[in-house]
């Protein structure tokens, strides 16, 4: 067991999980928090900052599920030489070597009855499998951790799971209803390539406040929202903070907007719909009272983005949009119709590209949807948005470039080339593909 530098935290993310990492890694640089990924895998990251991380930024990140503060770091191959190849005296040793006290010591009393506490384990892939010991190492953590409560004179109840759960993990639902976060009651084990962090969970994403934003919202448009979660995302992309100047000019209604008055930045929204920009100035008004938002700054305009330069006098810090992705397909299409689909978006994106660049600030970022097009080949299509982005002056951001990762970090050479990111439900024929561009001049 070794002790964690200060400030080592394992964040567990949404499903698309370099989205995820992008996200946090954007919006840690745009405070200006100094960090270091020690570990990525396809659930969790976990990552030493400089200063202590508020446990209130999960409200602030659309891909972030948990965020745990590390106690204590194992080393994955002993993990694997107890739980995988199964010898007694690893597991032993690891059981006296766990800081199962400071763990239990976090817990409360259970003064009126018995209290509940959970233990859910995430793991990358390793050259060993923890697909199979996983629910063997939940349970030996649970049992050990009950053990320790019970000399500490603490009664609770290990919270087991539903029947058929294939992975031995809490969802955030259960974390929040069992007020696991308030009792420091969850305890995180992720096993990475090579460090695995043991800790408390002291932030769970709340799905409600999402589902709230997207379906309380008063007015809504199902077919072509972006959901809230991908929204927000989109702004941190951007290194959207308070007082910032933002804007999306393909703003619908406003669900992108939303997001960045709650990140308190100075909104503005454009759209050529007058319907479009009703319903977002109605869906900020919205934001700003059920939020109780302070000096919430928002207006909505109407007009055409192809000549943006002609409606906006100001200076913009950040955009995020998605514009049109064209008319909804009725079936997967061939890649001819596809590639056609496309071509005729293509203009509109040229056109607001170039407009996006003059109104844009030096350093200023733009993080854009382009259509991402399944087709019968099974091949997508999409539009090839940094060539014309860079033949106008932008610089094609990659966002892991500049991340620092501990140097034994195997996944981060590929990471770094990552230059988009594909969001696509299994159920949508047109997906999302996420663009993001810096004007350097
Ligand atoms: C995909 S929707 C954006 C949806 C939005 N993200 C939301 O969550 O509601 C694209 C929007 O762009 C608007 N639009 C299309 N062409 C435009 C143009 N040239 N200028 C301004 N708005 C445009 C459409 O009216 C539509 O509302």
């Amino acid at each position: 067991m070794s002790q964690p530098a200060p400030n080592t935290y394992s964040f567990v993310s949404g499903k698309n999980w370099k989205l995820s990492l992008a996200e946090l890694t954007s919006f840690l640089d745009a405070r200006g928090c100094t960090f270091e990924v020690q570990e990525i895998s396809h659930s969790f990251f976990t990552v030493k900052t400089d200063s202590p991380i508020d446990a209130s930024v999960i409200d602030e990140l659309g891909g972030i599920l948990k965020i745990s503060e590390t106690a204590a770091f194992v080393s994955t191959e002993q993990l694997a030489e107890a739980f995988i190849k199964e010898n007694k005296q690893a597991k032993n040793q690891i059981k006296t070597n766990l800081p199962l006290d400071a763990l239990a010591d976090k817990m409360p009393s259970a003064s009126s009855g018995k209290s509940v506490f959970g233990v859910s384990v995430y793991w990358a892939d390793t050259p060993y499998s923890f697909n199979k010991a996983a629910n063997t190492i939940q349970r030996f953590l649970g049992s050990s951790l009950k053990d320790e409560l019970k000399a500490q004179g603490k009664k609770a109840r290990f919270m087991g799971f539903p029947r058929g759960r294939g992975h031995p993990q809490l969802t955030a639902v259960e974390v929040l209803k069992k007020g696991l976060v308030e009792d420091s009651a969850e305890v995180l084990l992720c096993i990475g390539k090579h460090k695995t962090s043991i800790g408390t969970t002291v932030a769970v994403h709340n799905p409600f406040e999402f589902q709230k934003r997207d379906i309380e919202k008063p007015v809504q448009r199902k077919i072509f929202a972006i959901p809230p979660r991908v929204a927000k995302i989109m702004v941190n992309l951007t290194h959207c903070t308070a007082g910032k100047v933002f804007l999306d000019p393909f703003c619908g209604v406003g669900t992108i907007l939303q997001e960045a008055l709650l990140a308190k930045a100075k909104v503005i929204g454009i759209d050529f719909n007058r319907w479009c920009v009703e319903a977002s100035r109605r869906n900020l008004e919205w934001i700003d009272r059920e939020y109780s938002l302070e000096n919430a700054d928002f207006a909505v305009l109407q007009g055409d983005s192809r000549r943006l330069t002609s409606k906006i006098r100001e200076e913009i810090d950040c955009i995020a949009t998605e514009p049109d992705l064209g008319p909804a397909l009725r079936q997967i299409p061939t890649t001819a119709y596809a590639i056609k689909h496309l071509a005729n978006l293509k203009p509109l994106y040229s056109d607001f590209l170039s407009e996006a660049h003059e109104i844009l600030r030096v350093d200023g970022f733009l993080a854009i949807v382009s259509p991402f097009v399944k087709t019968r080949s099974g091949k997508p299509v999409t539009m090839n948005l940094q060539e014309t982005a860079l033949k106008i002056g932008f610089k094609q951001v990659k966002p892991f470039q500049a991340v620092v990762f501990a140097q034994d970090s195997s996944a981060a050479p590929s990471l770094k080339d990552t230059a988009s990111f594909v969001d696509v439900d299994e159920h949508h024929k047109i997906g999302r593909e996420i663009h993001i561009f810096q004007k350097t001049k």
